[in-house]
């Protein structure tokens, strides 16, 4: 299975955030795109001001990831931007998650659900079948260069294990803290899409860093 790497703008340069944007298109395969709302994450990250602007020059297909209350209310405006891929949080939708998770399809856009590390991860088997991948939160969401919780990897291998007995196609999403110490072994439990936020835009060849990861 293809192995490719999100590098989450959060950690971006926010001055000149079209190079960084650039950057992905040219060396990275997905843009991580952190939504935050300072109710569901008690931190405020960017809106669609921003978005509309790196929709604009988004070659790479961009991935929106709600860190918000009421996430159904802007799965619309998320379409309209153009983005492939939408997520939200099973702790924020709640009963909601499987009619939520059949919105974003229907909007043409494939649907993700999120849980944070306390989340046990057999809560997300109901919705094998409904949804089109599984974000594993690997630190808790709310801010970026957050260290790796090695438990994840367990995480990552039972949901990877429940999918393929199910015969189920979902990929297997991981975000927070990832860096070439641990890249591999998130790859080998299972995970097919890795966001990097700090590891990529904090090194020194953001480029070389993105490269890096995806062939640990
Ligand atoms: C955290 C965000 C992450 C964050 C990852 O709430 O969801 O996408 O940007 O940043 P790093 O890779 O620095 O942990
Ligand atoms: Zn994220």
């Amino acid at each position: 299975m293809s192995f490719r790497i999100a590098p989450s703008i959060l950690a971006a340069d926010f001055l000149h955030l079209e190079k960084d944007i650039r950057l992905v298109n040219e060396c990275g395969d997905v843009i991580h795109l952190d939504v935050m709302d300072g109710t569901f994450v008690p931190n405020i990250s960017f809106g669609f001001s921003v978005i509309d602007h790196v929709a604009k020059i988004a070659e790479a297909p961009m991935d929106v990831h709600l860190m918000v209350v009421h996430p159904e209310r802007w799965f619309e405006k998320i379409a309209s931007e153009g983005a492939a891929m939408c997520s939200f949080h099973l702790e924020a939708a709640g009963d909601g998650s499987a009619d939520f998770l059949a919105r974003i399809r229907s909007l043409g856009m494939q649907a993700g659900l999120v849980i944070n590390p306390d989340v046990p991860v057999e809560r997300l088997f109901p919705y094998i079948g409904k949804a089109d991948y599984f974000l594993i939160m690997s630190v808790f969401a709310g801010f970026g260069g957050q260290k790796f919780i090695p438990e994840s990897l367990a995480r990552v291998s039972a949901l990877r294990d429940e999918i393929a007995r199910r015969g189920n196609s979902a990929i297997i999403e991981i975000d927070g803290g990832i860096n070439l110490s641990n890249v591999r072994s998130v790859r080998d439990a299972g995970v097919s899409l890795a966001v990097a936020g700090s590891s990529v835009y904090g090194a020194a060849d953001p480029a070389a860093a993105i490269r890096a990861l995806r062939e640990a």
